[in-house]
C-alpha cells in the first residue's frame, strides 16, 4: 500500500461530544486548520495550521482554502438493495414495501446482480460524502457477501449484515428461519471485525419475522453481543397496528423485540415515530438508540419523529440520523440534516446545525461503536474525511457571503446544499476520484 502522508489544509471542524450537551466545548474548528495524515491512513495531528507540527512541514500538501473540512459522513441506516428504486410512489410503508421493495430486493439472490450493485452503492455514497454506513442488505448470503468484499476492496469501514425475514413477504426474498441463523454465523465468522468491516444482526421488522425466527436473532445476539443489530420500530401506523394482530399478548411493539432480547447496547432501531413514554424509557435504559429518517418518513408520509421526546435528557435514548434510501429520497446526509431541521420545525423543536453536523459524524460513529476510529479529526481516526464547499452553487455562494460565523455556513449549507458541496472525499487517507461508468 501506498504511503498516505500528507498534510490537508483548509477550515476544519471537528466534534468531541454533543453541542446539544456539552455546547461550544464539544467543538473544535480552526479557521486556518490542517489534518496531518501518517502512512497508514489515519489522523497524525489536527489543529491550526500555524501549530503544525515540524516534521510535517515537509509533507505533500491538500490546499482546500476555504472549504470545510471534517470527518466523513456516517450513515446509520440505508438499505443497500433499494439504491436504484428511490422515488416508488407507495401509499403507505406497507404497500410501499409489498408493490415496490420486495420485488426489487428478490433481485439480490443472484451474486452477480449484487455484486455490480455494491460497486454504484458505494460510489454513490462516497459520492456524497458519507465514508461509513450501517446498511440492510437483502435477505440473500450473497448479497451482504458481495457488500462486505466491495468495501473492503476500497478500504471502507462498513457495518451490514444478512436480512432476517421469513413471513409476509414475497417468496423470493424471505429465507427461513433455521437457515438465517445458519447464514448469519456464516457471515459473522466470515466478516465481523475483518479489516474495518462490522456485522450488523438485522431482523428486517418484527412483522416480517416468525417468533421461530425473532428468538434466532435473539441466540445470535446473546452469542455476539460485540454485532450491532438493527431492525425498524414504530414507523407507520398501520404498521404498529398489524404489529398488534400478529402479537396479541405483548403490550407494545417494543416489548416484541424486548421478549426475543433485541433491546440492547448494540441496536440501532430506525424510525420511533411513534414511541411512547414508556418504550422511550426502556429503549434509554437498555442503551438502545432510534435512526431518525426524515426524508424517507415525509416521503412516505410515516409521520414527525419528535426528537425532544425521544433524546429527553431525563432518560435521553440516543438518536442517530440516516437517508434510509431508497424510501429516504436523498444519498446526501446535508440534504437529510436540512430535512431533519423541518420535521424539528414542524415539531416545535429546534435542531442546530453544529448539532445536526454532530449527528452525521460523530454522533453515528458513537452509535455504530466505531468512534474509537471514525467520526472525528482525532489523532488514531482513520483519515475518513469529506471536504465540504460552502460556495458550491450560486445560492450558497451568495448566501455565504452573508455569513459571519461557521456556525451560520454550515446552516446555509444543511438548508440549500446538497451533494454539489462535496468537495472531495478521504477513505483512509486517499481522494476518492469517482468511478465514471457511474
Ligand atoms: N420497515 C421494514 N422494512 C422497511 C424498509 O425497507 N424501509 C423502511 N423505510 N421501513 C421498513
Ligand atoms: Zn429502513
Amino acid at each position: 500500500v501506498a504511503d498516505r502522508s500528507r498534510v490537508v489544509i483548509g477550515r476544519t471542524l471537528s466534534f468531541l461530544g454533543d453541542p446539544a450537551i456539552e455546547a461550544d466545548a464539544a467543538v473544535r474548528y480552526e479557521e486556518h486548520g490542517a489534518v496531518q495524515i501518517g502512512p497508514d491512513g489515519r489522523i497524525v495531528w489536527a489543529g491550526a495550521l500555524a501549530d503544525l507540527p515540524e516534521d510535517a512541514r515537509a509533507l505533500p500538501r491538500d490546499e482546500h482554502g476555504a472549504k470545510i473540512i471534517t470527518a466523513g459522513f456516517v450513515d446509520a441506516h440505508i438499505h443497500f438493495p433499494q439504491y436504484r428504486m428511490l422515488a416508488a410512489p407507495g401509499r403507505d410503508l406497507l404497500d410501499w414495501l409489498e408493490r415496490f421493495t420486495f420485488p426489487e430486493e428478490s433481485q439480490y439472490a443472484e451474486r452477480p446482480h449484487a455484486e455490480a450493485a455494491a460497486e454504484i452503492f458505494l460510489d454513490r455514497l462516497l459520492a456524497n460524502g458519507t465514508t461509513t454506513a450501517l446498511a440492510f442488505s437483502s435477505s440473500h448470503l450473497v448479497a451482504a457477501d458481495a457488500l462486505f468484499a466491495a468495501a473492503e476492496r476500497r478500504g471502507m469501514a462498513l457495518a451490514t449484515g444478512k436480512t432476517m425475514m421469513d413471513r409476509n413477504a414475497a417468496p423470493g426474498c424471505l429465507d427461513e428461519a433455521e437457515a438465517s441463523g445458519v447464514d448469519s454465523r456464516a457471515l459473522i465468522a466470515k466478516w465481523h471485525r475483518r479489516g474495518r468491516a462490522r456485522y450488523c444482526i438485522s431482523p428486517r421488522f418484527a412483522i416480517t419475522s416468525t417468533e421461530a425466527q425473532l428468538a434466532v436473532a435473539g441466540e445470535l445476539l446473546r452469542d455476539n453481543p460485540d454485532c450491532l443489530m438493527q431492525t425498524h420500530l414504530s414507523e407507520s401506523l398501520r404498521e404498529i397496528e398489524t404489529v398488534k394482530a400478529l402479537f396479541p399478548n405483548d403490550p407494545d411493539y417494543t416489548a416484541v423485540y424486548e421478549r426475543f432480547g433485541l433491546v440492547g447496547p448494540t441496536g440501532l432501531f430506525a424510525h420511533g415515530i411513534h414511541l411512547s413514554e414508556s418504550e422511550c424509557a426502556r429503549l434509554a435504559e437498555a442503551g438502545a438508540a432510534v435512526v431518525h429518517c426524515p426524508t424517507s418518513n415525509n416521503f412516505l408520509g410515516s409521520g414527525l419523529f419528535d426528537i425532544d421526546h425521544v433524546g429527553d435528557p431525563r432518560r435521553p435514548v440516543g438518536v442517530g440520523l440516516a437517508t434510509d434510501v431508497g424510501g429516504g429520497t436523498s444519498y446526501s446526509m446535508i440534504e437529510t440534516m436540512g430535512e431533519a431541521y423541518k420535521v424539528a420545525m414542524l415539531k416545535g423543536r429546534r435542531l442546530s446545525a453544529l448539532r445536526a453536523f454532530y449527528l452525521a459524524t460523530l454522533g453515528n460513529a458513537r452509535l455504530l461503536r466505531m468512534a474509537d476510529e471514525i467520526g472525528s479529526l482525532t489523532p488514531g481516526r482513520f483519515a475518513d474525511l469529506v471536504v465540504l464547499d460552502p460556495e458550491a452553487t450560486p445560492v450558497l455562494a451568495a448566501r455565504d457571503a452573508l455569513s459571519a460565523s461557521i456556525e451560520d455556513r454550515l446552516f446555509a449549507m444543511m438548508i440549500t446544499g446538497d451533494d454539489r458541496c462535496i468537495a472531495a472525499t478521504y477513505v483512509a487517507g486517499a481522494v476518492w476520484r469517482g468511478t465514471a461508468a457511474h
